[in-house]
Parts: structure tokens; C-alpha cells; sequence
């Protein structure tokens, strides 16, 4: 960015943008050097990259995280509460993700008790469900390994924890693959209608699969939530079944991604795989390095409930403000070299799951499947390596997110 360059425009700073696509970082160091707090008026958000301002942001629970919170000039947030159906309450339509107190509180908690303790034994169940995946791809002498393990790995793990029978698992893939839709802001209207058709259909699924648990309760999250219901938990059937959804939405495809992402890091960086490969109790270390360097999503929001500074930059009460937790992570006055790949490196952690009461209530789970990911693939294929070394990635087009359209590989 030139010194008399306007800022990036918000679409400029979305992977629509092949400038963008190809390196985030060719427009996001640039940014948050030379204009780290500004305003997109077009997009009607405070646009913010250093890693201090964007931890002090999202650790801020007095922050507010709804949109309809926002003042009406800021279009982009809004956007995602544009399909709320004004006759419901709010929290019968909208996930924890865009919830505030005392709701966000109220729903979050026993959701994060029972999800917590559902991950903390699960760990023998990824181990099953990536050596499935493993298996079926033995022999082949290339494959893509986004389409044969990085996408449905993590379907796979969801539809377990959520007690999913198996005989639905095929329409859970393809339900799956419609709400993610929802993470679109730009989708068009084909694209919007495939998501209300998954939408409705999984409800209609987790209604079926509640009553059935209220009835003869298994070892799943949905009896959990049921049973916490019955005795006492304050949630209605509406709300367990937008924040069971909302699992699949925001679980699946970063973490498509992150087992992706990482793959490709490490066959890039052969020093780094060796370390891993010596002592697989690097893993831990290792996917935190990939969520600091290439994690999956690029940003999150607050709105300001209060007149406010951020890095001396005035921000009004109701203003939107776009944290870009990318930027952040490369931020060189926090992290040394930031640029490099270090599974060991030390430090300050990343913010890639935002931070405070909002923090990504699926991280503990997000890392249990990439750490297993990881080892096991390369203990199962030691030579694993770009099929064509030469190509260049194909990157998706979903803005905020950054994972492989495809990632072809030979063992
Ligand atoms: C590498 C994988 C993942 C990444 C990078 C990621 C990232 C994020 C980020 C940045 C937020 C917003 C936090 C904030 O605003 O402070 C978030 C929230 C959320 N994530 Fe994740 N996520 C991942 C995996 C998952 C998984 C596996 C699940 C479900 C099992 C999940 C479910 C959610 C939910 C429900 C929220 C809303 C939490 C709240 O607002 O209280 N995510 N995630």
C-alpha cells in the first residue's frame, strides 16, 4: 500500500480478491502497519489489525455481539441478521454466536458443560473415525485429501458427538454442506435457498431426534441437552435446536480447513514435519502454529456499547467493529520473525478463536481432531507429498474463511 493509498476495501480484504486470494498478507501487513484502526464507510464497520487492539476487543465481554445491536450504516454485521424472523424471539433464530447477556450466558453454558465433557472422552472416536479414512485411501496412488479426509473427518465427528444414527449420516453430510452457506454474507439466491432447504431439513431432524432422546435417552450430545432441559436448565426446544445447528456451521468447514491448511504447511516445510514426525507430542504445538499462521477464519465483530477508543482511534456507541484476527496473528510487534513456521514456537498465543465469553466454544474439539489428524496421517503415510509440487494452491472463494478448494497428494 502506497503512503497516500486509501485503505483496503472490505471486499479488497476477502479472497474474491486475487490479490488476496494468493497471500492475505500482501494486503493485511500493509494494513495494519500503516492504518491499523480505520472505518470502512461502505461496509460500516471500524476495520482493526493490531494484535493488541484485537485482543483487547474480543477479551471486552462488556462488548456487544449482535448485530441488530449496530447502528443501521453498519451493513456488513447487519447482513448477518437480516433473515431473523421478526415474530420469534430472538433466541429461538439466532446461535449463541450472535447472542448477548443475559441470554448468551443462559444458552452458552449448559451447551459448553455438556459439549466440554462429550470432548474430553472423545478422543478414541477421532482416532477411529481418521483411521476409517486412512484406510480408504491406502493404495491409491494420489488422492485429493480435502474431498477423501479433511472434509468429512470432521462431519464424521460432529454427527457422533451429536448421536447421529448411521443410516443418516449421508443426508447429515449433505444438510451439513447447505448451512455452511450460511456463513456466506455475499451468497446469491440459489445458494440461499440450498440453506433454507438444509436449514428446515435439519431441523425437522434434531425435532425427531430430540423427542426420541426425551424418550429412551443414549450417550450423545442431544440426550444431554434434553436431559439437562428436563431438569432444569432454562432452554426451549428452539434453542437447543438452532445451537445444535450451529455446531455444524461453525464446526465443520474451519475445521476442514485447519487439518488442510496444516498438511500443507507441513509438507512445505520439511524441517518442521521432521520435528513432528521424531516426537508426536509436538502436535499440540504444531496446530496452534497452523491456527496462528494459517488459521481458517479471518475475522470476527463487536459492537461498541459504549463511546470508546481504540488505538486513539474514537469508535461512537452502536459502531460496528471488524477485528481481523489474521492480521493480528502476524503481527510482528508481538511475534518474532511472525512470518515463519515454528511448531515450537513460544510466546503469545494466537487469537484465531476470538477470545472472552465468545471464544470458540468448538476449540477444544477443533484441536483433538487436528492433532490426531496430523500424527496419524503422516505415522500412516511418512512420504506424504504434493502430488504436483509445481501447481499452485486452489484456494476457496468464501470470504473470511481461508482453506483448499483441493489438495492433491500423493503418499
Ligand atoms: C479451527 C477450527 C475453528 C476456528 C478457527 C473457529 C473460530 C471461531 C471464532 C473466531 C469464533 C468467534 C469468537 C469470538 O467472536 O470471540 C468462533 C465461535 C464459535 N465457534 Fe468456532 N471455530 C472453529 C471450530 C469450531 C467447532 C469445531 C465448533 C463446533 C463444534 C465451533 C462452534 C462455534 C460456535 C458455536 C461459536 C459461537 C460461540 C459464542 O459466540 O459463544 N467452532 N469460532
Amino acid at each position: 500500500m502506497a503512503d497516500d493509498a486509501s485503505p483496503p476495501g472490505m471486499l479488497q480484504l476477502t479472497p474474491l480478491d486475487p490479490t488476496y486470494r494468493a497471500d492475505p498478507h500482501a494486503v493485511l501487513g500493509p494494513m495494519r502497519e500503516q492504518c491499523p484502526v480505520h472505518r470502512d464507510a461502505m461496509a460500516g464497520t471500524f476495520v482493526i489489525s493490531r494484535y493488541e487492539d484485537v485482543r483487547a476487543i474480543v477479551s471486552d465481554n462488556s462488548l456487544w455481539r449482535d448485530p441488530m445491536n449496530a447502528e443501521e450504516a453498519a451493513v456488513m454485521q447487519r447482513r448477518f441478521a437480516d433473515n431473523a424472523d421478526p415474530t420469534l424471539p430472538r433466541t429461538s433464530t439466532t446461535s449463541i454466536l450472535m447472542l448477548d447477556n443475559p441470554d448468551h450466558a443462559r444458552v452458552r453454558q449448559p451447551l459448553a458443560q455438556a459439549l466440554y465433557a462429550r470432548v474430553a472422552k472423545f478422543r478414541p472416536h477421532v482416532e477411529r473415525i481418521i483411521d476409517h479414512y486412512l484406510d480408504a485411501v491406502a493404495g491409491e496412488p494420489t488422492f485429493d485429501l480435502m474431498a477423501k479426509f479433511c472434509v468429512p473427518v470432521p462431519v464424521d465427528a460432529i454427527a457422533e458427538i451429536l448421536g447421529v444414527e448411521h443410516e443418516r449420516l449421508d443426508d447429515f453430510r449433505d444438510w451439513s454442506e447447505g448451512v455452511i452457506l450460511g456463513l456466506n454474507p455475499f451468497r446469491n439466491a440459489e445458494q440461499t435457498a440450498h440453506m433454507e432447504r438444509a436449514s428446515l431439513a435439519l431441523n425437522a431432524y434434531f425435532t425427531a431426534l430430540m423427542a426420541d432422546r426425551r424418550a429412551a435417552p443414549r450417550d450423545d450430545l442431544v440426550s444431554d441437552m434434553v436431559t439437562l432441559q428436563a431438569g432444569g436448565a432454562p432452554l426451549s426446544d428452539d434453542e437447543i435446536r438452532i445451537n445444535l445447528q450451529a455446531l455444524l456451521v461453525g464446526g465443520n468447514l474451519t475445521t476442514t480447513d485447519l487439518i488442510g491448511n496444516g498438511v500443507r504447511l507441513l509438507m512445505l516445510n520439511p524441517g518442521e514435519l521432521a520435528k513432528l514426525k521424531a516426537d508426536p507430542k509436538l502436535a499440540a504445538g504444531a496446530v496452534e502454529e497452523v491456527l496462528r499462521y494459517e488459521g481458517p477464519v479471518d475475522i470476527t465483530g463487536r459492537v461498541a456499547s459504549r463511546d470508546m477508543e481504540v488505538g486513539g482511534c474514537p469508535v461512537g456507541k452502536t459502531q460496528s467493529m471488524t477485528t481481523f484476527l489474521r492480521a493480528a496473528n502476524r503481527d510482528p510487534a508481538v511475534f518474532d520473525d511472525p512470518d515463519r513456521f515454528d511448531i515450537t514456537r513460544k510466546g503469545k498465543p494466537h487469537v484465531s478463536f476470538g477470545g472472552g465469553s465468545h471464544i470458540c466454544i468448538g476449540a477444544p474439539l477443533a484441536r483433538l481432531e487436528a492433532q490426531v489428524a496430523l500424527v496419524k496421517l503422516f505415522e500412516r503415510f511418512p512420504d506424504l507429498r504434493l502430488a504436483d509440487p509445481e501447481a499452485e494452491p486452489v484456494w476457496r472463494t468464501l470470504p473470511f474463511f481461508r482453506g483448499l478448494e483441493t489438495l492433491p497428494v500423493a503418499p
